[in-house]
C-alpha cells in the first residue's frame, strides 16, 4: 500500500514570511493578515484541501542584524509587524472540524507553569487539535528584550529546554487525573482533591512545587513538534518530539539530517517512524507545466533581494549588508540557528553558494526547494522527495497568500486524492491520533508519558 503523505501548512501572522517581497504580488491579500476572518478563511481551505494540520511560526524579537539595524526588516514587512498565534486558534478551530494547529511557543522566554494553562486552555476548546511546536528562539533581539543582555548559549538553550520538558509533563501528566472533574452536585464535589497533586519539581533552573491551573485536555500533553537540527537540537528532538520540520533545498541535504535522526531513534529503541518528519517546500501550481513556469516567472519579478539578506541576517546572526554579491558564504558558529547556516555551508556539497545564490534562493521560498509545475508534476516530486529524503510528509509554505494554499486545495488535493495519497481526516480526533494514528495521548514509550498519573496514583 502506498504510504499517505501528510501535509502541514506553514504560515506566520505576519506580511511576509518566507517569501520576502511577493507581498506586492496583485493577488496577495497579506494586508488582511490583521483580520481573524484572514485566518479562519485559510484554516477552511486547509482542511477542505486535506491538510492535517497548521503550523504558525513565531519570533519574539524583531531581525536587526542586517546592516546593524530593523530598517530592511520593518520596510519590507519581513515577519514584521507580528500577531500572537495562539490568540486566533479557538476561532480557527470553530471554523473547522478536523483541522490541527501548531503553534509555536519559545521554552526561553515562557514561564513552563503559566504556558501549560495556555496550551491546556486550547487543547480544552480545539477539542484536542492544538500542537505545540517546542522552540529555544535564535533572536537576539528577543533576548535584549525580555529582560537578558544577549541570548543565552545555543546549548545550554537546550539544556534549559529539556528540564522545561520535564515541568510541563509533571503539569500535563501528572498533576491532575484526566477524570478529575466530577462537577458532582449531589456530594458537593466539582473537583476530587484526591486526584489533584502537587508537582513538587525543584531543579536547576526552574522550581514549580504545585499543582497544575486546569484539568487536561483531550490530549494531556499536547502533540509536540519540534524544528531544530543542529546537533544539540536534534538531541532535544529525539527526546521529545514527535513530528519534526526541516528545511533543506535538495532531498540530499534533508536525507542526512533523517537519517542521523532514524538512527537515533532506533538507539533509543524507539521505532525508526516513531517521529513524523515534514520537510519545507513552497508550491507553484497551474493547469500545465508551461503555465506553471509562467506563474514563477512572474512571482520572481516581486522578490525582494536586499530583504531576503535581513531574513537570512535574522535567523543565522550574520550580517551580510556589506558583503558582494560574488563572495560565497561561509560557515561560523553563531549562537543563532546553526541548522540555517549549514544547509547553505557545510551541507551545501560541492558548490560553495555565493551572497546573490544566497539572496535569489531565499527570497522565494526561505530555506526549502520551491516546486512548480501542473498537478500531477507537483505530485511526482512530492513522491520523489518522499522516498529520496525518507519523509512523512510536507510544511507547505506559500509565497503569495493567501492564493497559493488556494490554488493547493484548487489544482494538487484533487490529484493527491486521485492518487489515494491525502490520509482521511478522522471525524473527533485528535491532531495526535489524525498525524501519527496512534491515541489520543502520548504514547507508552514517549518519555512524558513516564509522569502519567495512575488510577489514584500520588507523586
Ligand atoms: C521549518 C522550521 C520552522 C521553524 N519555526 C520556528 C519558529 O516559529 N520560531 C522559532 O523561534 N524558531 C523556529 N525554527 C527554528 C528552530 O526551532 C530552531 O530554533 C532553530 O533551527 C535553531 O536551532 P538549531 O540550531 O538546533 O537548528 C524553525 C525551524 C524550521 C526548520
Amino acid at each position: 500500500m502506498t504510504k499517505p503523505i501528510l501535509f502541514n501548512a506553514f504560515d506566520m501572522m505576519t506580511p511576509v514570511h518566507q517569501s520576502p517581497g511577493l507581498w506586492r504580488h496583485p493577488e496577495s491579500r497579506v494586508d488582511e493578515f490583521t483580520q481573524l476572518s484572514f485566518w479562519t478563511d485559510l484554516a477552511k481551505t486547509l482542511e477542505d484541501g486535506g491538510f492535517s494540520s497548521l503550523f504558525l511560526a513565531d519570533i519574539l524579537g524583531v531581525y536587526d542584524v542586517y546592516g546593524g539595524n530593523a530598517d530592511v526588516t520593518n520596510r519590507a514587512g519581513v515577519q514584521f509587524p507580528l500577531l500572537d498565534p495562539l490568540v486566533a486558534v479557538p476561532a480557527m478551530a470553530a471554523a473547522t472540524k478536523t483541522l490541527g494547529f501548531g503553534v509555536t511557543a519559545s521554552v526561553t522566554y515562557e514561564k513552563p507553569y503559566l504556558l501549560a494553562r495556555t496550551l491546556t486552555t486550547l487543547d480544552h476548546f480545539t477539542n484536542g487539535r492544538v500542537a505545540w511546536n517546542i522552540v529555544t528562539s535564535y533572536v537576539d533581539s528577543a533576548a535584549r528584550n525580555l529582560g537578558l543582555k544577549g541570548q543565552i548559549p545555543h546549548d545550554e538553550r537546550y539544556d534549559r529546554a529539556d528540564e522545561f520538558m520535564e515541568v510541563m509533563y509533571k503539569l500535563f501528566e501528572g498533576s491532575i487525573t484526566p477524570d478529575a472533574l466530577k462537577a458532582d452536585a449531589d456530594a458537593n464535589v466539582f473537583v476530587d482533591p484526591n486526584e489533584v497533586h502537587d508537582i513538587g519539581h525543584e531543579g536547576k533552573f526552574f522550581t514549580v512545587p504545585g499543582q497544575a491551573l486546569a484539568v487536561p485536555g483531550p490530549q494531556g500533553t499536547p502533540l509536540l513538534f519540534q524544528a531544530g537540527a543542529s546537533k544539540r537540537g536534534q538531541e532535544f528532538a529525539l527526546d521529545h518530539a514527535e513530528a519534526i520540520f526541516f528545511s533543506g533545498p535538495t532531498p540530499e541535504i534533508l536525507r542526512s539530517w533523517v537519517d542521523k535522526v532514524r538512527d537515533g531513534l532506533e538507539e533509543r529503541g524507539r521505532a525508526r517512524d516513531a517521529v513524523k518528519i515534514f520537510a519545507l517546500a513552497t508550491v507553484i501550481v497551474d493547469d500545465t507545466d508551461e503555465a506553471a513556469e509562467a506563474r514563477l516567472a512572474d512571482y520572481r519579478r516581486y522578490v525582494d533581494t536586499e530583504s531576503a539578506l535581513s531574513l537570512f541576517g535574522g535567523w543565522t546572526g550574520i550580517d551580510l549588508s556589506g558583503a558582494s554579491p560574488e563572495d560565497t558564504l561561509e560557515y561560523v558558529s553563531t549562537e543563532a540557528n546553526q541548522s540555517a547556516l549549514a544547509s547553505f555551508t557545510t551541507m551545501a556539497g560541492d558548490k560553495p553558494w555565493t551572497i546573490r545564490d544566497l539572496a535569489e534562493f531565499v527570497a522565494l521560498g526561505g530555506r526549502g526547494p520551491v516546486i512548480t509545475g501542473s498537478p500531477a508534476t507537483i505530485v511526482d516530486e512530492f513522491e520523489r522527495w518522499m522516498t529520496e529524503a525518507d519523509i512523512d510528509g510536507f510544511n507547505i509554505a506559500a509565497a503569495v497568500r493567501p492564493a497559493d494554499a488556494e490554488r493547493f486545495t484548487k489544482y494538487v488535493s484533487p490529484e493527491l486524492r486521485r492518487r489515494g495519497l491525502l490520509p482521511e481526516p478522522v471525524a473527533d480526533a485528535t491532531v495526535r491520533e489524525q498525524l501519527t494514528g496512534a491515541g489520543p495521548r502520548l504514547a507508552e514509550d514517549h518519555t512524558g508519558a513516564r509522569y502519567r498519573l495512575g488510577e489514584g496514583a500520588r507523586v
